[in-house]
């Protein structure tokens, strides 16, 4: 797989123009973009539609967590809007992502379905906060497991837990880590990094790039700095 596959650019800003302004810098180099809650809430599934008619490939990170009818139906819309992955919680539960799973693959537009394992923003005190027994290694494990159960196509975890995520799946199942850093770049929020080389020898298939992509002052050479690491 070309390297350029690999990178997911988290379009992280207030508006349309400036999500396709940040997509034109980095066209040609990466493939794939992302639209979070922040793009989505402002401009809607059009967003999703002009990315789409640019020839990105575009990872949909709406995080769903609601009951499973719910979850399919609003599945079934990302379907049709053309998005490639999509992404639930896994703390929404079994049925809940066997039910997204279902509607993805009744929509038969290859919409892959992502669960959310454990935030990369949480740390083991966080989870003992909220009321989740174990560490975040053993929550993480636990929860990819589920999702594969479930009939997910992969999950989004951090970059440390790849490796046991890839030993405990089969082939094929995909694994998505944002929390990744180049050297010497600002950590911001995240608890749970890793460069992008090591996110890879982790196990990492694509990893998710936000702040240092868009914050910098040549996205394109950063986002070109992240491939050379991934090859
Ligand atoms: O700016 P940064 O590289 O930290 O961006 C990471 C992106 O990945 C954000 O859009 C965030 O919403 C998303 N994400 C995450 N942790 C998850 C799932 C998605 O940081 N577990």
């Amino acid at each position: 797989m070309d390297a350029r596959d690999r990178l997911i650019v988290a379009l992280d800003v207030e508006t349309l123009p400036a999500a396709l302004e940040l997509a034109g810098r980095v066209e040609g180099t990466a493939r794939w973009v992302k639209v979070g809650l922040e793009l989505f809430i402002a401009e809607g599934p059009h967003a999703v539609r002009e990315l789409r008619r640019k020839g990105f490939g575009v990872m949909l990170d709406l995080k769903l967590c609601d009951i499973p009818e719910t979850v399919a139906r609003a599945t079934a819309r990302a379907a049709d809007l053309g998005a490639q992955l999509l992404t639930v919680h896994v703390g929404g539960g079994r049925r809940m992502m066997e039910s997204a799973a279902e509607a993805a693959r009744k929509a038969g537009s290859g919409l892959g379905i992502l669960g959310v394992t454990v935030l990369t923003s949480l740390d083991d005190r966080d989870l003992a906060e909220i009321g989740v027994q174990g560490d975040v290694g053993q929550v993480v494990v636990r929860r990819a497991r589920l999702a594969m159960e479930s009939g997910l196509f992969g999950v989004v975890a951090s970059p440390k837990e790849a490796a046991s995520i890839r030993a405990a799946a089969p082939d094929g199942f995909l694994i998505v880590t944002p929390g990744v850093r180049p050297e010497g770049s600002d950590v911001g929020d995240q608890k749970r990094v890793s460069t992008p080389r090591g996110a890879r020898a982790q196990g990492a298939d694509f990893v998710v790039v936000g702040r240092p992509i868009r914050d910098a002052t040549d996205p394109r050479k950063a986002a070109e700095a992240i491939i050379a690491e991934l090859a």
